[in-house]
């Protein structure tokens, strides 16, 4: 799945999506792959012989933001066309198809922006499974297509788009001017599998074990025999990376695993557990706690806390990293790009230190990011398919400074053990629970307070505890959980009893915004 090299070498059929600068490309592509089929972003400049060497079984236009009457705008080479092999439009693909094989796409007065009803008149190839009748789509466009290509029939319409949906079959034409591609139009993923499926003939065969099989493949072609090293944070991108890269190209990868002390409980002894004796890594285990609580004594201020335990990091990494001085290669957990590279470049050539900060500026690493096609779903996927065990693979995110930021004041080793005490009951229960998976995030925050309280007949003067627990979709607004209250007063309960140095459990039920999900 990487671009770096060969990605697909064991993919018998495959799909591609041709990126016109939709916000949604990777999404079509995951929905293709949730089809079974294998496929691949590629730029729309690409010619009409780039794309038959890529010998596709069906091609996907996404959507984008020009608009067809616009100088610039984005165009596929005619050549495509005449290749013999399917096409489905989406959107503005939908009407660049239109546009380019002598339809006619109108400049409208209102765009549909939102949740439409889509009419079906003639089901065709696409809409079979919604059938004829009115069914909810997303549509998110201005311009129209107000004329089919001729021979084309128009199988749906909006109240505002009057050619919503389009089929030639003769010429493998196929349109829609909704996007089947999100969650909004819940008959997508069937049109998507009709399309792969009964249009375009693929088979189905592609899995997770397939995505590992050519991610090996390509990971070998890139670092050859060649070193590599990766960074562990604990967390399951740079799990599941290293757990990959590790399949690939065994010993020649080393990965460092900076214990800063600021992990929650029983952490670090999970990663030494899970790389170093069940998967057999060669791991460099760098335990500096000392170093991080002797750099944090009297630093409150939560941006000087950060600065402190970023540079200490880094230079920690840079230590343990220099010892492995024959490394070429740096992998990295990065999930699918904010930008899409549209699949022209190999790995990029980078100074170490724009991605893991402060290496040597004379270090100069290529990257190899096996995940930069995948959702953090299916990289979850693929680290079970791995071997790699469910407390990694769905470890709920957790901040680079760790319990730092969560530590309100001055962070010290005693602090640091209430904290990882009460927030491991935290997550103990919201997993007895059932909800670990549902909740974004659920963990504990020791403020710098104190508090009056009765314990056995005895006065206590003590340290609160406040539970966070947010749903989110992308940590970029959150929601505070609706936590049932016995699973509340359970937490509670337990904080209080086994936790020394706490007298009170507070929830807080702030959103992002106004609040931020960590509380530093
Ligand atoms: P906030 O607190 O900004 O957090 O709402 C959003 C998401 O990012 C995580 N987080 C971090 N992750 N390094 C990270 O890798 C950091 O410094 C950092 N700070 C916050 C946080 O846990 C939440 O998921």
């Amino acid at each position: 799945m990487t671009r770096t090299s060969g990605g697909s070498a064991r993919a018998t059929d495959r799909i591609l999506v041709v990126d016109f600068g939709a916000q949604y490309a990777q999404l079509i592509a995951r929905r293709v792959r949730e089809a079974n089929v294998y496929s691949e972003i590629v730029p729309h400049d690409l010619t009409a012989d780039e794309f038959a060497a890529k010998a596709p079984s069906g091609i996907i236009f996404s959507g984008g933001p020009a608009s067809v009457h616009v100088d610039g705008a984005p165009r596929i080479d005619p050549g495509v066309y005449d290749l013999g092999v399917p096409i489905l439009g989406i959107c503005y693909g939908a009407q660049l198809i239109a546009h380019q094989r002598g339809g006619t796409v109108g400049r409208n007065e209102r765009g549909e922006y939102g949740r439409t009803d889509l009419s079906v008149a003639e089901p065709g190839a696409l809409l079979v499974d919604a059938g004829a009748g009115s069914h909810p789509v997303w549509m998110s466009h201005f311009d129209a297509i107000t004329e089919p290509p001729a021979g084309a029939t128009v199988t749906a319409s909006s109240p505002d788009a009057p050619v919503a949906a389009f089929e030639a079959p003769d010429a493998g034409l196929y349109a829609v001017q909704f996007h089947p591609e999100v969650h909004h139009t819940p008959c997508g993923q069937d049109l998507i599998v009709r399309f792969v499926h009964d249009v375009c003939g693929c088979g189905g065969d592609w899995t997770m074990a397939s995505v590992i099989e050519s991610s090996v493949d390509a990971i070998r072609a890139q670092v050859g025999d060649g070193r590599a090293i990766c960074g562990l944070s604990g967390g399951v991108d740079s799990a599941v990376a290293a757990a990959l890269v590790h399949r690939a190209i065994g010993h020649q990868l080393t990965c460092v695993f900076v214990d800063t002390g600021l992990m929650r409980a029983g952490e670090g002894e999970q990663v030494v557990e899970t790389f170093q004796k069940t998967q057999g890594i060669e791991l460099v285990h760098v335990r500096a706690a000392d170093r991080f609580f002797e750099r944090l004594a009297g630093v409150t201020d939560p941006e000087d806390k950060r600065k402190a335990i970023g540079e200490l990091f880094i230079r920690i990494f840079e230590e343990a990293a220099g010892g492995i001085t024959d490394a070429k290669f740096l992998v990295q957990g990065t999930l699918y790009p904010d930008v899409i590279e549209s699949g022209t470049k190999d790995a990029a050539k980078i100074k170490s230190h724009h991605n893991v900060g402060g290496l040597p500026d004379d270090m100069e690493f290529d990257l190899v990011e096996p995940l930069r096609n995948l959702f953090k779903d299916e990289v979850r996927a693929v680290g079970s398919e791995l071997g790699l065990p469910d407390e990694i693979v769905w470890r709920q995110p957790f901040p680079g400074p760790g319990l730092g930021v969560r530590i309100i004041g001055e962070v010290t080793p005693e602090a640091t053990a209430i904290l990882q005490a009460a927030d491991l009951i935290v997550r103990e229960e919201v997993r007895a629970a059932g909800l670990e998976r549902e909740i974004w995030q659920a963990f504990a925050v020791l403020a710098d307070i104190r508090s009056v309280g009765v314990m056995g007949d005895e006065r206590t003067y003590a340290r609160p505890i406040i539970i966070r627990a947010v749903t989110s979709e992308d940590a970029m607004t959150a929601d505070w959980a609706r936590l049932p209250y016995d699973l509340l007063e359970k937490m509670s309960s337990r904080i209080i009893n086994e936790v020394d140095g706490v007298n009170r459990v507070a929830y807080d039920i702030t959103s992002k915004p106004p609040g931020t999900i960590e509380w530093e």
